[in-house]
Formats: structure tokens, C-alpha cells, sequence
């Protein structure tokens, strides 16, 4: 077992960012970390302060999944107070900080499956869950949650066991979560600067989607859609080509790549 820590002193020490993680409070337990940050949010902390837990008991997926996060695992949310015309890049900053972060630190090469998870291997190693709050045209606040599979052994958690993985499984050891933690937050606030800037991130975040160009059935509700992934908007919707032709605007679903 490698030396790990996730305190505070361990994320912040030699933190390589302006603001995103200059704040850091870890828990050994809790039941989201999205809900702690929404809750710190609403009382003004700053801009870029980070919730980590070593352990979640209740953590939230999207469309009201569960989402496992038991030790080994990194769970943390970031507090960001992003401009509402930001507010749907979010998930592509935290997807594109995650991919990075891990081919950085453990050199595996990660993919990003529409709308928000991060596969190594066309297994699930990290699913994001931005959520926020708007007040009329101003955002109140934004929470971007990131739970990652870095140190476990996916075979013991059956009702994931056939779609997930984790890191230590894809590379044969343990990863430094302290190491993965940092290079994401510092990727983190570099992609969210560039968005404020006005640059492209969306475009990073297009080009890097595996979902694109394949045949696949996407579950939106309660309707399920099959064409082809031609592309993403925007926004982060999905457009997707209809057998007869026609062009279906998805904003959130689930897509199964068909073959
Ligand atoms: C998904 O793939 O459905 C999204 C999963 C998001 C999980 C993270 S773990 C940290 C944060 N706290 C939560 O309760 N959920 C997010």
C-alpha cells in the first residue's frame, strides 16, 4: 500500500493554482460531498474551496443514481462561481481536467463517453455530477462533484463490476491520489480560466468525445433513441442522426455505444 493522504496539508502543499484548492476540507466520512459544498457555497466560502472525503455513505449520481465512492476512491467537489454562460461548460472543464489528470500521473490514456464520464479502456473510472443554483440571469453557485476509481478492486463491487473500473486495476499498482488530486485541480482552474477567457474548451472537449461518429441508443427519461452521434453543441447537447434522417437535439441522457 503506498503512503496516501488526502488532508488538507497534503492537497494544498506545493498546489500548483491560483484558487482552486487553496481552501481544502477533508472528512473521513460523509455522506456526499455535494451536499457539504452546496452548503458551504450557500454560506459564501471562496471561490475554488475543495470538500474531499475519503469515504462517501450516500453519494449521488446523475438521473438520481447511486454512486459508490468506499476508501480508495477520490470524492471531492469544487465550489466555483462561474458566469451563467459558463455554467454548461462546467462538465466539460471537469471532464477534460480529469482525462488529463490521469495521463499525467499514471500515463493511461482516458476517453470521454457523452455526457460526463471518463473511461480508461471503455470501462467507467470516473463519473462527474455539476450542480448548481440560478436566480434569475446570475448563478448563485456551482458545485462540480468527481468521484474517481483509483484503488479498488471494481470485482468486489458487483452492480458496477461490468461497466467500471479503476486505476489500479488498468495499470497492475496503486496510484498516488494525493499526485492524481493535485493535477486535477490545477488542470481544473486552467481549463475553467481559458473558458473565461472566451477560449475554446468546448472544442477540446468535442474532440476528445469517443461517443462521436459511432452508432449508439441513447436513454433520455423515459424515451430511447438510436442514430448516430454526429456531434455535441454547444451546450453540451448531443446531436444525434435519426434513422429517417432527422437531427435530435439530447440534453442529458445515457448513450450505449451499439457496436
Ligand atoms: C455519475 O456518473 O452519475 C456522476 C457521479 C458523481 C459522483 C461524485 S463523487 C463526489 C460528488 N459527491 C456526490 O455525491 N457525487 C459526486
Amino acid at each position: 500500500m503506498i503512503e496516501d493522504s488526502l488532508s488538507a496539508a497534503a492537497i494544498t502543499g506545493g498546489l500548483a493554482t491560483r484558487f482552486i484548492g487553496q481552501e481544502v476540507t477533508c472528512y473521513p466520512s460523509l455522506p456526499s460531498t455535494n451536499d457539504v459544498a452546496k452548503r458551504r457555497a450557500i454560506k459564501g466560502a471562496k471561490e475554488g474551496t475543495v470538500i474531499v472525503a475519503e469515504e462517501q455513505t450516500a453519494g449521488r449520481g446523475r438521473i438520481k443514481r447511486r454512486w459508490l465512492s468506499p476508501r480508495g476512491s477520490i470524492a471531492l467537489s469544487i465550489i466555483l462561481y462561474p458566469p451563467l454562460a459558463c455554467l454548461p461548460s462546467l462538465i466539460m472543464v471537469a471532464s477534460l481536467a480529469v482525462a488529463g489528470s490521469i495521463e499525467q500521473v499514471t500515463g493511461l490514456k482516458a476517453q470521454l463517453k457523452w455526457p460526463n464520464d471518463v473511461l480508461v479502456n471503455g470501462k467507467k473510472v470516473c463519473g462527474i455530477l455539476v450542480e448548481s443554483d440560478v436566480r434569475g440571469n446570475k448563478v448563485d453557485y456551482a458545485v462540480i462533484g468527481i468521484g474517481i476509481n483509483v484503488n479498488l478492486e471494481v470485482s468486489e463491487f458487483p452492480e458496477i463490476a461490468p461497466m467500471a473500473t479503476s486505476l489500479s486495476q488498468e495499470l497492475g499498482r496503486e496510484v498516488s491520489r494525493r499526485e492524481l488530486v493535485q493535477s486535477l485541480l490545477a488542470e481544473a482552474e486552467k481549463l475553467y480560466l481559458a473558458l473565461a477567457a472566451g477560449d475554446l474548451v468546448f472544442k477540446q472537449w468535442r474532440d476528445r468525445l469517443v461517443t462521436l461518429g459511432k452508432e449508439v441508443r441513447v436513454s433520455s427519461g423515459e424515451a430511447t433513441y438510436k442514430g448516430i452521434a454526429e456531434s455535441v453543441a454547444a451546450d453540451g447537447s448531443l446531436l444525434l442522426r435519426q434513422p429517417d434522417g432527422s437531427l435530435l437535439k439530447i440534453v442529458a441522457g445515457d448513450v450505449t455505444l451499439r457496436r
